[in-house]
Order: structure tokens, then sequence, then C-alpha cells
């Protein structure tokens, strides 16, 4: 972390929890951590669950969040929600480019882009998620893939239109299957992507954009991966699930 950037702590529930569940959870949370001044809290539940939260994510650092949105307004597309409708139920954030949307929903670099600039026009930041697969890295082409990402979700875009926006390294091969990636081999990255958004939009946004780290983010290796210089949060999945798991999250000390 730096501290010219607040971390953040992003709660990614995918499919889990029922409306009571979330309410349950983000009682729970609150009253056990108290208000956050030096980091920021985000939940990422199911749409199901955004309408219950949002009035109850009232401590200051908390905000809420949806896990993908559709790019039009508004229109004729069966089982999608806008952006602004996303903005309209509370939502500050929506996780864009998630690597299950890219692997299991035929997501592509190209409804990437589109999904983050309609986040973006309807007033939220988008979480844009990129990441390579075990394959892609063992042939050594990560940071192709990864730029590829990159200039595919922020193609058009000017740099007035980047503020607020967080990028998330997710590397497949460490989501959900317990092999975190080491705080060196994220930290690559992330310089790495780092030193790209500055070829892309300049070194404000270099300097501001928040990258967080996602894979297999657990209580006993959240401080090492805090403590690298360019990683400004985390994107956690299964450990975002339980109250106990969450709050040491939130608790990360460096
Ligand atoms: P896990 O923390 O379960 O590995 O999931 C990471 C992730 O995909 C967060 O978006």
């Amino acid at each position: 972390m730096n501290p010219d950037r607040r971390p953040l702590i992003a709660a990614n529930w995918k499919m889990h929890k029922t409306l009571g569940e979330a309410v349950a959870f983000v009682e729970s949370i609150q009253e056990q951590t108290g208000p956050c001044a030096d980091r920021e809290v985000l939940i990422a539940p199911p749409f199901t669950a955004l309408r219950g939260i949002s009035g109850k994510l009232s401590l200051h650092g908390y905000s809420l969040g949806a896990q993908n949105c559709h790019w039009e307004q508004k229109g004729a597309f069966t089982g999608e929600i806008s952006a602004a409708m996303l903005k309209d139920m509370g939502c500050a954030y929506v996780i864009v480019g998630h690597s299950e949307r890219r692997q299991l929903f035929g997501e592509t670099d190209e409804t990437v882009r589109l999904k983050t600039s309609a986040a973006i026009g309807a007033g939220l930041a988008p979480v844009v998620c990129v990441g390579e697969a075990l394959e892609e890295r063992e042939r050594g082409d990560a940071f192709e893939v990864i730029g590829r990402q990159l200039e595919g979700a922020f193609q058009g875009l000017g740099p007035e239109r980047m503020n607020g926006v967080v990028i998330a390294y997710e590397p497949v091969w460490a989501i959900g299957t317990g092999r975190t990636a080491t705080p060196g081999q994220a930290q690559e990255v992330h310089a790495f992507i780092r030193s790209r958004i500055s070829s892309i939009f300049g070194k404000a946004i270099e300097k501001s954009v928040r990258i967080l780290y996602g894979g297999s983010v657990k209580p006993s290796n959240v401080d090492a991966l805090m403590a690298e210089p360019d990683i400004d949060g985390a994107l956690v999945g299964g450990a975002s699930l339980e109250v106990g798991s969450f709050k040491s999250l939130i608790q990360f000390n460096v």
C-alpha cells in the first residue's frame, strides 16, 4: 500500500447468500469492526441483496457494489441490469470483466470496454478485472495478456473519466484454488499495470489509481500482500463470506 491511496478491501460474494444472510452479515461486520477512517470496505452481493443492504451499510467507509452490469442504458435485454439501475440501488462500484464472466459467460475485452464506459457514464466506479490463466503464465505471456486486457478495457477513454476507476489483478490460477500469488509475484504485475496505466493516461492517474489483488486472499496472507507498494487492496471471494475472516481482512496490518 501507499499512504497516498486509500486501501480498499472488497467482498465479491459471487452467487452466495440469500437476502436474509446478506443483511445479517452486514449488520454483524459493521458492529464488529466499526467505522473505517483509513480504509474502505466494499460489499458486492448478488443483485437480489443490493436493495436490502444498501440502507444498512451506514457506517463511514462502507460502500456497496454490484458484480456485473449491462452496457446499454435500457431496452429489450432480458435478464440484464443497467449501470444506472445499480446507481439507483445505492451502488458506488460495479465489478467488470471478472474472470468467471470472461470464462463462463463469454465476456470479451470489447464487452468489458463497453461496460467500463457505461459504468463511468452512470456515475459508478468500475472495478475492472484483469489476469492471466495458468498456461499463459507458464508460457511467459502474463504481461502481454494483461496489457491487452488493459488496452481493451480502457480504449477510447480519456484521463478525465478515470477518476475513481479501480483495477483488480486476479490471476485465474489463484482464484478459489487456495494457491495465492506470492507478494513478490503480485507486486511485479501490479507495478506493470501501474506503468501501463501511466503510459495510457499519464502520471496523475498512475499515482491515484487503486490496484487490488484477488485470488485466495486470506487472513494469513493479507498483511504480506498489503505491504507491497503497488497493492492497494484486495478483491476477496471465499474469505469474504464469513464475518470472522472478512473482519480479519478489513483489519489488515502492515
Ligand atoms: P477467492 O478469494 O475465492 O480466490 O476469489 C477471488 C475472486 O475471484 C474475487 O473476485
